[in-house]
């Protein structure tokens, strides 16, 4: 088939080439000249595994190809993809900008029948609005398919490769057919509804998720005062088929640019019809104070901060993405420096981006994970990078001034800790917990 996809940012790009791999004819579009160009020179402006080697060999063979001309790439394709951005507006609502003026632009490009497929994560309601606008700028026939997309940072093209499931919103039988003959070599799990369903079944997904993570949260931090263990919990809830073991893993919560954005835009999308959606608000609320449960932590053992060496091990919201978007490290060390500690940062790809967004003189950004650890009162681990799993700890806590180590992540085991002297806390694991949280044994 031949495609057109608009946008070339998570979604757009490996949707882009992973058809292009399944043997389609794909033209991305951007408007930012210079991504294209990048693109062209089979250099990825994402980190995300595998996606480099797929993009260069689909390229060269042929079946994909990148512009910033959107009208030859409609003019020459059946199936257009809307992949752009719907970031947050300040009152949580989706910015519908960018997909409105793609839908005019394609509108003005249409030379003959063609299926705009959506796959950004829009309201419900959105892509009859996007059906009018284009109906109104062309006569040219098309039909609206809502086909929301799954697939996780750091594990994008295994998770477009294999689905659990192909969501297919239209109203048009003959175009829902050919959307789903374009997915059959993905998954044969593909669920055929109207476009509103299509549209909620993304948001209620995501929330449904988060409400998840939110939920192990709250259960680890009673965990911590009734003496339970969240790990064990989590294990023995998940055996129940109807629970699951996928995202009970408690931790600072959850940050990224999809469960924050999409939460608080369901949030929006019920207030607007007078619903308010009361259990997601708590999830949100939860999620927000979980961050804060490591300077809480901190501060038991401290009490003040001034003067004292924060080392902080990961910056991304989560282990193999340089995306730093709501990563809870950003409030973490904010927090932290206003309260007047010292930081020594360290992420294995993430610290360009999240320089961006936080920086300060108070902060050390440092080139390897003992180099932060050095010196410091304390480590904050905030993300689950594999590498921070196989330090030695009795080589860093020789390093560090005082051996306070925070696992924000639930990353290390009684054995690992065995041979150290660490004063050790993480999320919901109170008989992990080690050392004597005396502040008056840490003098500065
Ligand atoms: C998510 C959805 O999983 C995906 O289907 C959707 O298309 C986009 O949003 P992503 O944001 O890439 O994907 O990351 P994901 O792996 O789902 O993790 C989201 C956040 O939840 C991370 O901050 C992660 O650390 C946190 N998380 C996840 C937990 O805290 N505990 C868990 O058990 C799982």
């Amino acid at each position: 088939m031949k495609i057109a996809v608009i946008g070339t940012g998570y979604v757009g790009l490996v949707s882009g080439v992973c058809f292009s791999e399944l043997g389609n004819q794909v033209i991305c579009v951007d408007k930012m000249e210079h991504k294209i160009e990048m693109l062209r020179n089979g250099e990825v402006p994402i980190y995300e595994p595998g996606l480099q080697d797929l993009l260069v060999k689909n390229a060269s063979e042929g079946r994909l190809s990148f512009t910033t001309d959107l009208l030859d790439a409609v003019q020459q394709s059946d199936i257009i993809i809307i992949a752009v951005g719907t970031p947050s507006l300040p009152n949580g609502e989706a910015n519908l900008s960018f997909i409105e003026q793609v839908a005019h632009d394609i509108a003005q490009s249409m030379n003959g029948y063609k299926i705009v497929v959506t796959k950004s994560t829009v309201p419900v309601g959105t892509n009859h609005r996007i059906k009018q606008l284009i109906s109104k700028l062309t006569n040219h026939p098309f039909d609206i398919v809502s086909v929301p997309e799954f697939l996780r940072e750091g594990s994008a093209i295994k998770d477009t490769f294999n689905p659990d499931r192909v969501v297919i919103g239209t109203e048009c039988e003959a175009a829902a057919e050919r959307i789903a003959e374009l997915h059959r070599p993905l998954s044969d799990k593909i669920v055929v509804t109207d476009i509103r369903s299509a549209e909620m079944i993304k948001y209620a997904s995501n929330a449904f998720l988060a409400t998840k993570i939110s939920f192990i949260n709250e259960i680890a931090n009673i965990c911590e005062k009734v003496g339970a263990d969240v790990t064990n919990v989590a294990e023995g809830m998940g055996f129940d088929h109807r629970i699951g073991h996928s995202f009970l893993k408690a931790g600072i919560g959850y940050g990224g640019s999809c469960f924050p954005k999409d939460t608080q835009a369901l949030i929006q999308i019920a207030g607007n019809v007078d619903y308010e959606f009361k259990l997601l608000k708590s999830v949100v609320d939860v999620n927000r104070d979980q961050r804060f449960s490591i300077i809480s932590k901190l501060e038991t053992i401290f009490g003040s901060f001034s003067n004292r060496t924060i080392a902080i091990w990961g910056l991304a919201f989560k282990p193999n993405t340089d995306d730093v978007r709501d990563a809870p490290a950003i409030e973490i060390i904010h927090e932290l420096v206003q309260r007047g500690a010292k930081i020594r940062a360290y992420d294995p790809i993430a610290t360009a981006n999240f320089r961006q967004w936080v920086d300060h003189a108070s902060i050390t950004w440092c080139e390897d994970a003992l180099q932060a650890a050095s010196g410091a009162d304390a480590l904050c681990l905030l993300t689950e990078w594999p590498e921070f799993e196989q330090v030695e700890l009795s080589l860093l806590q020789s390093i560090m001034n005082q051996p306070v180590l925070i696992d924000g992540r639930n990353v290390f085991t009684e054995e690992k800790l065995a041979s150290t002297d660490f004063i050790y806390s993480s999320i919901g694991r109170p008989n992990m917990n080690r050392g004597e949280i005396l502040r008056t044994a840490l003098p500065l």
